[in-house]
């Protein structure tokens, strides 16, 4: 029996894992922005008062364009408020799961990331995720730090619902092509977590692991899949990154390997298409 609590649960990720059952002896805290993690006083007043003893941290600055221009903003949350929470539970003897990103990655191979390969985050946003993560190692707390990539669910902003949105008011899309990466669904993320807190002896498997759904596409391809779904006629057009600049700049390619997270937890991931069909279909 634990009490977990999942901060940032407004969220995609966190909307997924309140609709999922966790063992029924354990006591659940959900909270968003009431509890600002980049409070410390706040964070630990709430651990307090319920025994928390699991920290499932969901919440994060996760616009990336924006964060270019505020990145003090990013860092606050994804840095500073991590750093806290990772303070509480190496005092208190907690263990912090903490998601992270693909885009810690510059992009620039073309084999799948494997958790030992070296970070180099080309946005503000990647590069205070990858402070998060450091944040959390130094502070030699008990943790287990998720990297996923592309998420989407059916509710908040994410791609899949960007193209869909677009569709129904244009009758042509231009997507890039030369970005890939794999698309992963929320809801899948959530049961690989909870997998994860059911294991005996979770220390003996703190560290970093990957998780996104199998096999990997473009956004072009991406988009094409959602609209074939929802039987849209819009079109959508291939185009380069540097034909439809972003404000950040994202890695061309940011493929997870997810074998780490598979193998030692017993997973069996599915493909991000049969993903997209049981979200969207
Ligand atoms: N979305 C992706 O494509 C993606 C890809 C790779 C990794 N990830 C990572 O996966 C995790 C979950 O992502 P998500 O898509 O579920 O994120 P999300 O939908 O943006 O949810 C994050 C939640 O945290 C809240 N929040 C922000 N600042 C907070 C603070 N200071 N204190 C408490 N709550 C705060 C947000 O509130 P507001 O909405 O009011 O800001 C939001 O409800 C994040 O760590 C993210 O970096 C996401």
């Amino acid at each position: 029996m634990a009490n977990i609590w999942i901060t940032g649960a407004d969220g995609q990720l966190g909307k997924a894992l309140r609709e999922k059952h966790f063992n029924p002896l354990d006591e659940l805290f959900f909270t968003d922005r009431e509890v600002d993690i980049t409070d410390p006083r706040a964070i630990t007043d709430f651990a307090n008062k319920n025994d928390v003893d699991t920290i499932i941290n969901c919440a994060a600055y996760t616009n990336v364009d924006r964060a270019e221009d505020h990145e003090q903003d990013a860092r606050a949350v994804n840095r500073d408020g991590v750093a806290n929470l990772a303070a509480l539970c190496r005092e208190q003897g907690n263990l912090l799961v903490h998601l992270s990103t693909d885009y810690v990655f510059d992009g620039e191979t073309n084999a799948p990331y494997h958790e030992r390969h070296a970070t180099n985050p080309l946005s503000a946003y990647g590069r205070t995720k990858r402070d998060g993560e450091l944040a959390i190692r130094r502070s030699g707390c008990l943790h287990l730090i998720i990297r996923t990539s592309w998420l989407f669910s059916s509710t908040g902003d994410n791609f899949p619902r960007a193209i869909l949105r677009l569709a129904a008011e244009r009758d042509e899309l231009r997507v890039v092509n030369d970005q890939t990466g794999s698309p992963t669904f929320a809801g899948d993320l959530a049961d690989a977590i909870l997998r994860l807190l059911s294991v005996d002896e979770l220390p003996e498997y703190q560290g970093i692991y990957h998780y996104a759904n199998a096999g990997s596409c473009s956004r072009y391809d991406l988009a094409r899949e959602i609209l074939a779904l929802s039987g849209s006629t819009c079109r959508v057009i291939p185009v380069t990154t540097a034909e439809l600049p972003a404000r950040a700049p994202r890695p061309p390619y940011s493929v997870l390997d997810s074998r780490k997270i598979r193998d030692a937890f017993g997973l069996e991931i599915p493909d991000w298409r049969d993903a997209l069909r049981r979200c969207f279909g």
